[in-house]
């Protein structure tokens, strides 16, 4: 079989599981509002990013961006560690330090590279680590990459992670790792229970924040700040691609990490830097996370109030979310294709979540409400829901 035939053959077998997946263009909406968006010839609501508070949108974000790129232009034209590391990247890694309570920070064009690095980096031959089973893509990826001995516990089975941990008696080193906020399923890492589990047994815990920034803790920096447990994690992961609203990741802790990473970490050394302008945005972004805490308040009640409608008078499963990601629980891939279709044509986007981002028979719709949303916005989304569900009902 020759590789054409071969890639055929894959790409029909992914088709009888209706698990293909094709790119979608979205367009300006008509409306302009950016909440909005033209897919398919047609204005629909998103209801399915990560952009929590509408930063990306924000003013004076987009402002920083453009006085940034009136100075430095687009591209960084290097990796950090040549002379990509301009004084805005020096001066949100400043900033995030003192956000996420760290001595340093580093920061990376993704949050899936941020992921790679550090765990490739921190542990190898010869170590252990140890995750959360729902933890997302780029930790699970993170970990083969490092060439550690990789072992996996059920969601938020500590009981379990205390066994591996426990019966690992030759590991040189271990390693914890973990998501704060689940991204498909929204509920929360216990991480006392991890820093305690950590401390026992000599690990070092890294916990991603990239759904918890902007939601949880006093200045909105994440759970670990809203837990208290800055000096006990040891490496805090983040992304400036959901509630900050731009694009790129970071991972804060000691100098010492920071140091470690920029010496060792091949997916930081061999890669052009993030471009400047997305660091300039970033920054103040995180200015506006820590000063509009009302605007916080409102994802965290417009979520409550969707949240209830959904259960209480529209019957639906959400699972247990503590967070603004609303998975609502379909199970089998078509019915949740169908389900996601239909809302499309409510004018609703939603998308349809499958395996392999979830197990089999959890297909779900991944709904995320955003601080951005309008009144009229949760109006429709709840009318459309309310319909489908009536129309799937009848089946
Ligand atoms: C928990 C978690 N970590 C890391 C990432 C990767 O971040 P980014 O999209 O910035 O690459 C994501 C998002 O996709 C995520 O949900």
């Amino acid at each position: 079989m020759n590789n054409i035939q071969f890639w055929d053959q894959e790409l029909e077998e992914i088709k009888k599981k209706s698990g293909f997946r094709f790119l979608r263009t979205r367009d300006l909406a008509q409306s302009g509002k950016f909440t909005h968006a033209m897919l398919d010839g047609r204005e629909v609501i998103l209801f399915g990013g990560n952009d929590y508070l509408g930063l990306s949108h924000h003013p004076q974000v987009m402002q920083a961006a453009i006085d940034s790129i009136r100075e430095f232009g687009v591209g960084s034209g290097a990796a950090q560690l040549i002379h990509g590391h301009t004084s805005d990247h020096a001066l949100l890694e400043k900033r995030l330090a003192e956000f996420k309570d760290a001595e340093a920070v580093l920061i990376f064009p993704s949050g899936y590279q941020s992921n790679l690095a550090a765990v490739s980096t921190l542990v190898g031959k010869g170590d252990l680590v140890v995750m959360d089973k729902l933890n997302h893509a780029s930790l699970i990826d993170a970990c083969r990459l490092s060439g550690a001995e990789f072992r996996v516990f059920p969601h938020k089975n500590y009981e379990r992670l205390e066994e591996i941990l426990a019966a690992s008696l030759t590991a040189e080193k271990k390693l914890i790792v973990t998501d704060s906020v689940f991204s498909m399923d929204g509920d929360l890492a216990d991480l006392e229970t991890l820093v305690h589990l950590k401390e026992k047994y000599g690990a070092m815990l890294m916990v991603d924040e990239a759904h918890a920034i902007g939601v949880f803790g006093k200045k909105g920096s994440g759970l670990v700040e809203e837990k208290g447990l800055w000096n006990q994690v040891d490496i805090q992961a983040g992304t400036l691609s959901k509630a900050i609203g731009v694009q790129g990741g970071f991972i804060a802790g000691s100098r010492k990490l920071i140091d470690y990473l920029v010496n060792f970490s091949r997916p930081f050394i061999f890669s052009t830097a993030i471009a400047p302008h997305l660091c300039r945005a970033a920054k103040m972004a995180v200015d506006l996370i820590e000063s509009e805490k009302k605007l916080r308040e409102k994802l965290l009640w417009k979520t409550y109030a969707v949240k209830e409608e959904l259960v209480k008078d529209l019957g639906f499963n959400v699972g247990p979310t503590q967070s603004p990601i609303i998975p609502i629980m379909i199970g089998e891939v078509e019915r949740a294709l169908r389900i996601s279709k239909a809302l499309l044509d409510e004018g609703i986007f939603i998308p349809a979540i499958r395996p392999p981002a979830v197990a089999l028979g959890e297909s779900r719709l991944r709904l995320v409400i955003s601080a951005a949303h309008d009144d009229d916005d949760v109006r429709k989304l709840l009318l459309a829901l309310q319909k489908v569900k009536k129309y799937e009902n009848r089946d």
